[in-house]
């Protein structure tokens, strides 16, 4: 029998990458303040995510999730998330003009700021600090001071939180995503290179067909669906008192919901399924992401899809892949199957970012443009040849000119990369990059026909 879940049930189970905060009263006196705030998604919103969810676990939709490794307090600004906000628009207009799907939009953004690591400290020039676990716990600058955990940000946590989710609420309803703004990018990265002409001839194919749209008298003026989308948020649900402060019992039907973002997802490192985070996830009715990298053995993920999903809801859960390129055959062909084998519904998605970080020859951590490529591709191969669906794909990126990545069109080496090196944790695809994975991903998807397509032929 499974035992009672509480929104503090997670206390009597391991939790790690937890910081250790010095002053208890503080941290209770903060908690017991963000318990009092209005939360920053409504359950209704939560479900109808999870609804779309299903659309993608039925190979009827496809799902984009992407932005920032950590959002910042230093880089919170306007500009910021509207940049990022635009990319992701133009990238989620590509897929869905390849996929001829929807195009399901969830960010990495208005949450996301705890950070697992893989170590506790870290030494510089002999000087041995906690490391950096994310503005929502310390500081990020090397001194004793900043690295001590302070539950006073989470305070500043919800409110850049509460602060961003309204602008991009503006940015999904008030014309700033208009389909006609939206496809007019720029493909000047590509310009020199062998794939400019397909990259124009599909982005001219594009425009056909708003043009098309536009002289049968669907324009965004009288169809809502040209002018708004539904963008949701999501992030790592890592900082367990800070989400167990925002839980709320939704009136409508009981459930208890994270009101901290619409997707939670449990990292690779916290996904012990007697461990606090699987406790806490599985209490919320939020759809949940769970990150699956090497270590997981395909046994132990169908039995936390039992005790996440146990009525094997559809759009409850999103498998989060992350092997590293050259490994995907490795592990994903063993979670597929044992994830058939026991008729679970899962949404297949591919993070190819985490497992291709390495150190460049200057020093800053980096992923290669090709090894991004190479993974998502893998993942679309290992699908197909199962008979089962790649549903969506987790990107790091920005909608900045950051040199964090190398390769790509634009020929990012790692002597560039101390140019504009922004990210306050894991490096992340710039905005050129994000947009010409996102035409190379349209080349796979356009040969995949989705099944409500096909139809007989004779
Ligand atoms: C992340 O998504 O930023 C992250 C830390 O991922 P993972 O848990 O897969 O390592
Ligand atoms: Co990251």
């Amino acid at each position: 029998m499974t035992r009672t879940w509480t929104n503090s049930s997670w206390r009597e189970h391991e939790a790690l990458q937890m910081p250790v905060y010095a002053d208890e009263a503080k941290l209770e006196a903060v908690t017991a303040k963000l318990a009092t705030y209005p939360p920053l998604v409504f359950a209704g919103e939560a479900r109808n995510l999870t609804a779309e969810l299903a659309e993608v676990a039925e190979r009827k939709a496809f799902l984009l999730q992407g932005g920032d490794c950590a959002e910042s307090f230093a880089e919170f600004g306007a500009d910021n998330i509207r940049d990022s906000f635009r990319v992701l628009l133009q990238m989620a207009v590509v897929l869905t003009f390849a996929a001829r799907v929807p195009v399901v939009k969830v960010g990495r953004v208005a949450g996301q700021f705890a950070k697992p690591r893989s170590a506790p400290t870290e030494t510089v020039d002999g000087v041995e600090l906690p490391t950096y676990r994310g503005d929502i716990i310390n500081g990020f600058d090397f001194a004793a001071e900043a690295r001590e955990p302070d539950p006073e940000r989470m305070l500043q946590a919800y409110m850049q939180s509460a602060a961003t989710l309204n602008l991009l609420r503006a940015f999904a309803t008030g014309g700033y995503a208009d389909l006609h703004r939206v496809q007019s990018w720029n493909l000047d990265f590509a310009k020199g290179s062998a794939e400019t002409e397909k990259f124009q001839q599909l982005a001219a194919r594009i425009s056909t067909a708003v043009d098309f749209m536009d002289a049968c008298g669907v324009n965004p003026v009288n169809s809502a669906k040209l002018r708004t989308v539904s963008h949701y948020t999501s992030h790592e649900a890592l900082l367990l008192p800070y989400e167990e402060a925002l839980t709320r019992i939704d009136s409508t039907s009981g459930q208890h919901v994270a009101g901290s973002g619409h997707m939670i997802w449990i990292g690779d490192r916290t996904r012990q399924p007697d461990g606090a985070h699987v406790e806490f996830c599985r209490g919320v009715m939020n759809p949940l992401g769970l990150k699956c990298g090497p270590s997981l053995a395909p046994d132990e993920l169908v039995r936390l899809i039992d005790i996440l999903n146990p009525s094997n809801e559809a759009g409850r859960i999103t498998l989060i892949c992350r092997t590293g390129a050259g490994k995907v055959a490795d592990h994903l062909p063993g979670w597929i199957r044992a994830v058939e084998r026991a008729g679970k519904k899962v949404v297949w998605s591919c993070d190819p970012m985490h497992g291709n970080t390495i150190k460049s020859d200057s020093g800053y951590k980096t992923r290669p443009f090709e090894r991004v490529l190479t993974e998502v591709r893998e993942f679309f191969a290992v699908h197909a040849a199962e008979g089962t669906y790649a549903g969506g794909v987790h990107f790091e990126m920005t909608g900045k000119d950051v040199t964090e990545c190398i390769g790509g069109m634009q020929q990012l080496t790692s002597a560039d990369l101390s140019s504009r090196y922004h990210t306050a944790c894991d490096p992340r695809l710039n905005s050129s990059q994000a947009l010409e994975l996102a035409f190379l991903l349209a080349e796979e998807l356009e040969s995949v026909t989705p099944p409500h397509r096909q139809q007989a032929v004779g």
